[in-house]
């Protein structure tokens, strides 16, 4: 593989932390929906690793959707206009919604999923983001379940891209300011 540890500066979560918090995360969820039939969405293309192991470290049998949006394109700022690329193949009418997503930065793309699934008639939806930039914060957005609260600085791997790249990485960590300026 192509050694890219000259574009990160740290590694803010390593892979062991991310596993044992899923483990920890599942175990919640397994009791909280534990008389619920819950449907799990993946928002793509950043929550394809934390979907995977988390859907995986659950002991309850669920169902799976996904939807693809995207607010940062090539960037590294989020543009605030969501954009769905792929929809639903699900009526999530009634249903028990679980939002799954790598990151919560802005917190705009996940305040329009919201809102988006509430007019969808869910019987309730909450989200769990395996990671939160608390001071990055331009709307409130409650996340019942939260991995871990980062600082505010560009991060990528185990999801989390930066133009595409670096989402097979399997920690998360922080890329280095030449990449992008
Ligand atoms: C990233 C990330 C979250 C969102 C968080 O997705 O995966 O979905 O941005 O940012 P926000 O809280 O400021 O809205 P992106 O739009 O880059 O698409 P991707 O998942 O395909 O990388
Ligand atoms: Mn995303
Ligand atoms: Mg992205």
């Amino acid at each position: 593989a192509a050694d890219v540890s000259s574009d990160l500066t740290e590694v803010l979560v390593t892979e062991e932390e991310i596993r044992a918090k899923l483990d920890e995360i599942a175990a919640q969820v397994d009791a909280d929906y534990a008389d619920e039939d819950l449907l799990l969405v993946g928002v793509l293309k950043g929550a394809v690793m934390v979907m995977a192991d988390f859907s995986r470290a659950l002991t309850k049998h669920i169902t799976m959707d996904w939807m693809a949006v995207s607010s940062y394109g090539a960037g590294t700022k989020s543009s605030g206009v969501v954009q769905i690329r792929k929809d639903l193949d699900t009526d999530i009418l009634g249903k028990h919604v679980l939002i799954v997503e790598d990151i919560i930065d802005s917190g705009l793309t996940l305040s329009w999923l919201l809102e988006n699934f509430a007019a969808r008639g869910a019987a309730s939806v909450e989200v769990f983001a395996l990671l939160r930039k608390p001071e990055a914060a331009k709307v409130e957005v409650h996340c019942k379940y939260v991995g871990f609260d980062i600082p505010t600085e560009f991060v990528v791997g185990y999801g989390l891209d930066y133009a595409e790249k670096y989402r097979n990485l399997r920690d998360v960590a922080v890329l280095a300011p030449h990449v992008y300026s």
